[in-house]
């Protein structure tokens, strides 16, 4: 595990920027952490280092993902709102996940059951008005090599 601390929005967006220019097509990556820790800032940075359209960017509020044209897909999806697992489905979610993009995945322990076997856990922490703890956990061989 890795333990940084991230003292302003721009750090935060900073980190999801140089993160995004090691990514290979097929990453996951899943963010934890209450309200407001940073997880949309984090994926603001990811995308702008993939090249796509910064704007474009926000927390999916009414779906559950969004979809950018980058360097490579980013497949972006907030899972607050989700109200059954069953919904995934229904998106076939699985194509976007285990496809040729990135995915993020804000509020990612409510996949529950579909959690991917590997992925790297991406965990926020509040830890006062403008810092936060970001915790870098490895979850298989691939994710290894790439906090390494
Ligand atoms: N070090 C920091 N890193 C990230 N955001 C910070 C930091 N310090 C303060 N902030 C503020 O915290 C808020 C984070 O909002 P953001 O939407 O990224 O959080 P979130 O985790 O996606 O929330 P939600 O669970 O509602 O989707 C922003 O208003 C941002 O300016
Ligand atoms: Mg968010």
């Amino acid at each position: 595990m890795i333990t940084f601390i991230s003292n302003s929005p721009e750090t935060t967006a900073k980190f999801g920027e140089r993160l995004a220019k090691k990514l290979k097509p097929g990453d996951i990556l899943c963010l934890t952490g209450d309200l407001g820790t940073g997880k949309t800032t984090f994926v603001k940075g990811l995308a702008k280092g993939l090249k796509v359209d910064q704007a474009k960017v926000s927390s999916p509020t009414f779906v559950v993902m969004n979809c950018y044209d980058g360097k490579l897909p980013l497949y972006h999806f907030d899972l607050y709102r989700l109200e059954d697992i069953k919904e995934m489905g229904a998106i076939g979610y699985d194509e976007f996940l285990y496809g040729e993009g990135i995915a993020v995945i804000e509020w990612a322990e409510r996949l529950k059951e579909l959690m991917p076997k590997e992925y790297l856990q991406i965990q926020l922490e509040h830890q006062g008005p403008n810092e936060r703890v970001i915790k870098l956990n490895a979850i298989g061989k691939r994710y290894e090599t790439l906090i390494n």
